[in-house]
């Protein structure tokens, strides 16, 4: 029932109330004005009292957060707004706590988060922070929200505010966080300092800049086996480096989307799905046993050659000698090829044959 409808009801209670006389009008006015204000919608929003939603969508060039979030409020969706900050308690009502479980900020153009930005909201459940400009992440940003389990903060974090980002996420009261999605923020490693302080179940790191994910990170992962992760469209780089992740996504079926995990360089294995590649492509042993087999091949015949010539040089004498003794006995051969083919070719003989 949205609060228009209610303020109906209001009204029909008073036309019946207004037949019986004047005084009782004065009363109920008054009854109704306190209540009114507690359950105000907010201007240009909508709200859904028996669900407990107010969305405030941009309307009439509205800009900013809304004034009065209702208590009743259980879930607040501001969407499309111009909204540069989120400062200290911006969604305290008087600074008293709200009731509020989900609150969805995606598209406002957010790009600083104050310290304490969501403090009061002690039952928060799910914060949706997806498609802003985040370029400032106070440390403390994410306090005082000990309830949260759901983030998304996907496509919404510039390259430059990533080392923030771990900073704010690195909160203590982050310890109920169960689902953590980052997709599309040109990220290139876990960016979290420690997974062990959180009840973290899924990771999303889908469509980032992840070319290889190094042991440290990798030995965190193992420890924390109840994580799954997701690793679609990243741009893997399968040489010997990757032997490490290689290895953890073929044996720990922590990510759940293997199959969709594929190499785009080197340019001669772009588009295959890394779980596709076998052990000695990932070896660098293997890889560095080769290079060092060329090596030592062009070492040998490098000495093979110049053995060559120093037992050309030493024998100089005896190869003058025996090339002399080669060219005499062609000499030799060809006089007497010589001689028979001047015998042949006499037409006196040649006659006498006839
Ligand atoms: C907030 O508190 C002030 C005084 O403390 C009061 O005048 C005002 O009506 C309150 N606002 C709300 C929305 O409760
Ligand atoms: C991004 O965030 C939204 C919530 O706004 C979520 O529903 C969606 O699954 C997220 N992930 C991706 C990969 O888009
Ligand atoms: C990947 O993320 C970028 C933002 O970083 C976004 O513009 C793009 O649409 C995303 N691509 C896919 C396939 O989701
Ligand atoms: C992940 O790797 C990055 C970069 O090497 C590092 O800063 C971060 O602490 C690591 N996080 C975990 C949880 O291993
Ligand atoms: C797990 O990885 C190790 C290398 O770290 C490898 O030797 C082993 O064969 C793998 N186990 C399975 C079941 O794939």
């Amino acid at each position: 029932m949205r609060i228009t409808h209610r303020a109906q009801h209001l009204s029909c209670v008073f036309s019946v109330w207004n037949r019986r006389g004047l005084h009782y009008v004065a009363l109920l006015c008054l009854l109704s004005s306190p209540v009114r204000t507690d359950d105000a919608c907010p201007s240009s929003c909508s709200c859904a009292m028996d669900s407990g939603a107010v969305t405030c969508l941009p309307d009439g060039g509205q800009t900013d957060l809304p004034a009065d979030i209702p208590r009743w409020t259980s879930t607040l969706i501001i969407k499309g707004r111009n909204i540069p900050t989120l400062p200290q308690g911006a969604f305290t009502v008087n600074g008293t706590e709200l009731e509020m479980v989900t609150l969805s900020l995606s598209h406002n153009g957010i790009q600083t988060i104050e310290p304490y930005a969501f403090l009061g909201l002690t039952r928060l459940h799910l914060l949706d922070l997806s498609h802003n400009q985040l370029e400032t992440i106070s440390s403390r940003a994410f306090h005082g929200i000990p309830e949260l389990r759901s983030l998304f903060l996907n496509c919404s974090v510039s390259p430059d505010a990533t080392a923030q980002l771990s900073g704010a996420l690195s909160a203590q009261s982050l310890r109920n966080l169960y689902r953590l999605e980052l997709a599309g923020n040109m990220l290139k490693s876990i960016p979290m300092e420690k997974l062990d302080i959180y009840n973290l179940h899924a990771l999303v790191l889908i469509n980032n800049s992840v070319e290889n994910i190094g042991i440290e990170n990798i030995s965190s992962l193992y420890q924390q086996r109840r994580i799954r992760v997701y690793l679609a469209l990243n741009p893997f780089r399968c040489n010997c480096e990757l032997e490490v992740f290689y290895y953890w996504l073929k044996n720990s079926s922590q990510c759940q989307d293997a199959e969709r995990v594929i190499c785009s360089e080197p340019e001669a294995r772009r588009g295959v799905p890394v779980e596709n590649l076998r052990g000695e492509d990932v070896d660098c042993m293997n890889e560095n046993l080769e290079a060092v087999s060329y090596v030592f091949l062009g070492i040998v015949l490098a000495l093979i050659g110049v053995v060559f010539l120093m037992v050309l040089y030493l024998n100089r004498g005896g190869i003058k000698r025996w090339l002399n003794n080669i060219r005499g006995a062609c000499r030799d051969q060809m006089e007497v090829y010589h001689y028979r083919y001047e015998q042949d070719s006499d037409p006196r003989l040649a006659n006498v044959a006839v």
